[in-house]
């Protein structure tokens, strides 16, 4: 009989990856998925350690599932429970002196080893960890086969880790150094998704456009080339990155936004602040004019870019003149959308231990300004496109019969009146109406062509 296997993810993109990859490892060991907690034998919290308040729902998590599991035993069954991520990384043995009832606590690099993780778990009837950075790579020992479809829109990680040590962050203590796949691994893992059904692609790494991974042709690729390579799959309709650094940047990269038609004109930057002394106080390694210089070479490549960003406000030392040049940085850029948060001190990174720590009421309340005008600045960027004729690429059904809910090139996301087009075809929609997260949008008949210029590459996936 099978076992059902519950995962929940927390954070970022690169953990969604790492869940459905987790899926991949356990499912030729007699696991199935299941969408509820109560139901399954086995649980594992895919976890988050950027900020505090995602560490801390780890906890209140497991207790509710210490309580799961104590109903299901009550009615003759069990419940493994497993802790994956980069809390389980940060916090390691920690973790187990504090939820002594988790059985298997696993790091963001040692996770295909989980099927013999829960043998040993079996076998010692003791809970196990391994937060170990093994020297051979997760991706070569992770199944080929995926145990979900991947969607019309699939994650594909390429990149991890960073050697940046921004002093705010917990990623290069989490993740570990950089590190890069090799390019014929990647294309063939595309292709393996083009061919279950996706049509668009998103590139991760915690650093991605510091790819450096080996060529086919035994020479290190850059992120640019690995694009141009990927835009010659033949059903592969948008290609997406994140998330950049903008140290990382490259010539390449910005010819890449020029020249490659299936590279989406949509780009997360993160920039953090806009101010200089907050920036090389945050080991950023760029002032704000480089991000500004950026912003313009990438926008001369490509006209129409979108931008999104990260911020961060109360950094310790955050002056109001400080916080005054984020505001205007922002106001000058004008982004899409962005994410923005209170600076939260996370154990072992420089920042933490830094003097003038910021009070919590004065950083709510800058917080509470800059997305004011990042929602501002949101709200324009969608109202802009009403009127216009978009490609929009159908990713789901919506809500009622007849609907299906796509996105722009510019990540939008449009409800359309698309009855009888298939999920993953591109259409032109005229976009109607635009509300606070989301676009409405009718078909254009007859579909306009769209520019194929990639399409004439040599088929990829052989
Ligand atoms: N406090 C607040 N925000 C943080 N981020 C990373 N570390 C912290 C922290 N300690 C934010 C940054 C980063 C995003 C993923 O999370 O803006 O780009
Ligand atoms: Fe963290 Fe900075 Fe690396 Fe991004 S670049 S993962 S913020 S250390």
């Amino acid at each position: 009989m099978s076992k059902k296997l519950f995962i929940k993810t927390y954070g970022c993109q690169m953990n969604v990856y790492d869940s459905a990859r987790m899926a991949d490892a356990l499912v030729p060991h007699g696991y199935r998925a299941t969408d509820r907690a109560d139901d399954a034998d086995l649980v594992i919290l895919n976890t988050c350690h950027i900020r505090e308040k995602a560490a801390e729902k780890v906890y209140s998590e497991l207790g509710r599932l210490r309580r799961l599991r104590e109903r299901r035993r009550a009615r003759g069954a069990d419940m493994v429970i497993g802790v994956a991520g980069c809390v389980a990384q940060a916090e390691g043995q920690e973790m187990l002196e504090r939820a002594p009832f988790v059985d298997i606590v696993v790091g963001p690099q040692a996770y295909h080893r989980l099927p013999e993780l829960l043998h040993r778990r079996a076998r010692v009837k003791a809970s196990v960890l391994d937060t170990d950075f093994p020297v051979e790579s997760k991706f070569d020992r992770l199944p080929e086969e995926l145990a979900t479809p991947p969607g019309i829109s699939a994650f594909l990680t390429v990149q991890e880790g960073c050697d940046k040590f921004c002093t705010f962050c917990v990623v290069p203590y989490t993740r570990g150094a950089e590190a890069s796949r090799p390019a014929a691994a990647i294309l063939a893992e595309a292709c393996r998704l083009v061919a279950a059904g996706a049509r668009e692609i998103t590139l991760l790494g915690q650093n991605v456009n510091a790819y450096r991974g080996e060529g086919p042709d035994g020479r290190p690729w850059s992120l640019g080339r690995l694009i141009r390579s990927l835009a010659e799959v033949e059903d592969l309709a948008r290609i997406r990155y994140t998330t950049s650094h903008p140290r990382d940047v490259s010539d390449d990269l910005i010819e890449a936004h020029g020249s490659v038609d299936k590279l989406m004109p949509f780009l997360h930057l993160p920039v953090q602040s806009g101010a200089d002394a907050m920036l090389q106080a945050m080991n950023r390694r760029h002032t704000a004019d480089d991000y500004r210089r950026i912003v313009e070479r990438l926008r001369r490549a490509r006209p129409d870019l979108a931008l999104s960003s990260d911020f961060i406000v109360g950094f310790p030392g955050e002056t109001d003149r400080d916080f005054a040049a984020t505001l205007a940085l922002v106001e000058e850029i004008g982004f899409a959308q962005a994410f923005s948060f209170k600076y939260s001190p996370r154990p072992g990174t420089p920042a933490a231990g830094m003097r003038r720590q910021i009070k919590d009421a004065q950083k709510s309340e800058r917080l509470a300004r800059l997305q004011a005008l990042l929602a501002e600045q949101a709200r324009a960027f969608n109202a802009g496109v009403v009127g216009q004729v978009l490609p929009v690429l159908l990713e789901r059904p919506g809500r009622h019969p007849g609907q299906q809910v796509g996105r722009t090139p510019y990540l939008q996301a449009v409800h359309v009146e698309a009855a009888g087009r298939g999920l993953g075809q591109t259409i032109e929609v005229l976009i109607t109406e635009s509300h606070s997260h989301s676009l409405a949008a009718v078909p254009v008949e007859p579909p306009a062509a769209r520019p194929g210029a990639n399409r004439r590459g040599m088929p990829a996936c052989a």
